[in-house]
This record gives structure tokens, sequence and C-alpha cells, in this order.
């Protein structure tokens, strides 16, 4: 069966066309990201209208791609929440016009699900049950995935997600936007043991925070500040880094030891950080549990993505009417 999804929630307008859940037949992506640095994060209405700009070729791409027709799909999967609605609502309507026009059912998927479906891409033995941390720019969650279309919370963020704090802790040390891939490359010439930063305190065991750490970072700037002298910004993004990642694998592995999970994952934008992948993969090794994380390619927003969940939800028989709306905000565990 292949799937076409459609993706348009954040600054990346992407289309892709997959097969079974778990074969990559082509994959498209136009962004605004280049336009949105100018103004060191997402400006949602420049990502709109790019989306606009871009949606109808980047899908006739992903076709021609895969050397097919729409008539030739059997299903059309867009994403429909969360995001910045205005992205969302580009991607969503145009997937109900081409599903309304080629009469081919429309398959609603969520966000933070196609994040997760991107490690079937990555490792096709891989199947439910498994533990995941998703950090991406908006949403930081430890998921118990139970199976293909359900999943228990069982920690997340209680202000910044690890996306943002990256995004943030970036534009203070005056590096470029998006913060992961810019902090991460600061870092690799840095000592992580430079800066002593904070372990914030939260409550609920598998909870994290991010807010302390990102002021943390910037009482560091300030102070250097008003001593007339200046951060080591190598330094810096090191001892963040290391903090960053430290919490969120040790998090991560704390739930995976008291469940019992025996098979833990990444997902998210913030997957592609290579200290987080390091220490997630080696205390899952001390623990027994298999390890996947997925390739570069998925970890940030894609249609791939979008496609290989869109055919779980549809073969679980979860499709739309053409009344279907985007959401800002929708819990992954919604039902
Ligand atoms: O999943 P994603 O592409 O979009 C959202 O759904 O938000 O995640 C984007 C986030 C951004 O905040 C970006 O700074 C972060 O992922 N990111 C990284 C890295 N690459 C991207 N964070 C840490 N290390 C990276 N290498
Ligand atoms: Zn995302």
């Amino acid at each position: 069966m292949y799937i076409l999804g459609i993706e348009s929630s954040c600054d990346e307008t992407a289309a892709a066309i997959v097969k079974d859940g778990r074969t990559l037949v082509s994959n498209v992506i136009s962004t605004s990201v280049k336009e949105q640095a100018l103004y060191g994060g997402v400006v949602p209405e420049i990502a709109s209208r790019r989306h606009c700009e871009f949606i109808s070729a980047t899908v006739a791409q992903a076709l021609a791609d895969a050397n097919m027709q729409i008539d030739d799909v059997d299903a059309v999967a867009v994403t429909f929440a969360p995001g910045l609605i205005g992205a969302v609502l580009v991607g969503v309507n145009f997937a109900k016009a081409l599903a309304y026009s080629a009469g081919k059912p429309l398959v609603p998927v969520h966000h933070l699900r196609g994040h997760i479906a991107a490690l079937y891409l990555t490792h096709p033995e891989l199947k439910p049950p498994f533990l995941c941390l998703v950090a991406s720019g908006g949403h930081s969650h430890i998921v118990q995935v139970k199976d293909y279309t359900h999943y228990a919370i069982l920690g997340r963020t209680v202000d910044d997600a690890a996306g943002e704090a990256f995004d943030k802790v970036a534009r203070t040390l005056g590096l470029s936007y998006p913060g992961g891939p810019s902090v991460a490359n600061a870092a690799k010439t840095g000592n992580a043991k430079a800066y002593r930063l904070p372990v914030p305190h939260v409550e609920g065991k598998y909870n994290v925070s991010f807010s302390g750490l990102k002021t943390a970072v910037l009482n560091e700037v300030n102070k250097a500040q008003q001593k007339g002298t200046e951060v080591n910004v190598p330094d810096l993004a090191a001892s963040f880094q290391e903090r960053i990642a430290g919490i969120l694998a040790e998090k991560l592995l704390s739930a995976a030891a008291d469940t019992g999970a025996a098979q833990v994952c990444l997902a998210g934008g913030v997957a592609a950080n290579g200290r987080l992948r390091q220490l997630v993969n080696d205390g899952a090794q001390r623990l027994g549990a298999k390890v996947y994380l997925p390739e570069l390619k998925f970890c940030g927003d894609n249609g791939a993505m979008i496609a290989a969940q869109g055919y779980y939800q549809y073969v679980a028989g979860h499709t739309a009417g053409l009344d279907l709306n985007g959401l800002p905000t929708l819990p992954i565990d919604y039902e």
C-alpha cells in the first residue's frame, strides 16, 4: 500500500511516498529555514506563505520522484496537529482538495506520532511496544508506544521544549537559528566541564525543565559582560549541551529501567544531537535494552514520517472527512 504523506506544521513543506509504512519511495523537503534564520526563529506568517508557494510543486515532485501519479497512491496522509496553525492549515487544505479530487481516503496524522514513525523507516525490524523520547522544537515527551496508534505519556517538559532550549541558548550565545545544530557545532571545540550549569529540580519523576538552564546560560553571559569580558562560546555551548543531553538521557533511561523496556528509542529534531545519541546508546546498552535511533535525515520534519504513520492510522481505520480541521495543540495519546 502506497501512502502520500504531507507535512507543513512548522517551516518545512514536505511530501513523500512510503510503501506499507516502512519503505521510502520518495521524499521531498522544501524549507523556509534560511529566511526564518534572518529573524532568529520561525515567523509563523512567513512559514504559512512559503507553504502556500511550495506545497503544490513539493507534492508533484514527490510523485514524480516515485514515478507515480496520484491515482497510484492508496491514501493521502497529512499532519493535522499540533503545530503553527496557519502552517498546518495549508497542508490540511491541500490534502483535502487532493484527496477529494482524486477520490482517495484522507488520513489525519499527529505530528509527534509521525516523528516516532520515522523510526520504522530506519529500522524495519522495530515493532511496538517501545519507550521513546520525542524531543522537538515544541515538545519533549517520554512516551510509551504501546502499539502503532496507542501511546502513554510518562514524562514531559514543564516549561521549554528541548529544541526550544537549544534555540534560545543559541540566540543568547550569538549563534544562528536553528540552535540545535549551531550549538552542537560550537560545542565540538569546547570543554563541557568549563561552566557549572544547574541540574533543574522538577516535580514528577520523568518530567524535565529547561527554563532554569536557559537562564543560567544567560546569567553567565551577563556576568561576563559586567566584568567587561566575554564568555567562551564553545565552552558554554559544550557545557549546556552536556547538561541538557545528560538530563534527557537520564530521564529516558530511568523510565526504561523502571518499566523494564526492552527497546529504547529517540525521535524528533533533537534526536539528531550526537551527544544525546551517544549517552542513550551507552546507557541503554548498560541496561540490556536495544536502542533504535532515527537516521539523521528523518530526525527533522519530513513527509516520510507522516506517510509512515499515515499507513498505520489508515490500517487502524482512522480516516477523516472533508470537514477535517487543523489543531494547534493535541496530546499524542488522543483517541
Ligand atoms: O522536530 P523538529 O524538526 O521540528 C519540530 O517539530 O519542532 O525539531 C526542530 C528542533 C529545533 O529546535 C532544533 O534546534 C532542534 O530540533 N535540533 C537539534 C539538532 N538538530 C535540530 N537540537 C539539538 N541538536 C541537534 N543536532
Ligand atoms: Zn517536528
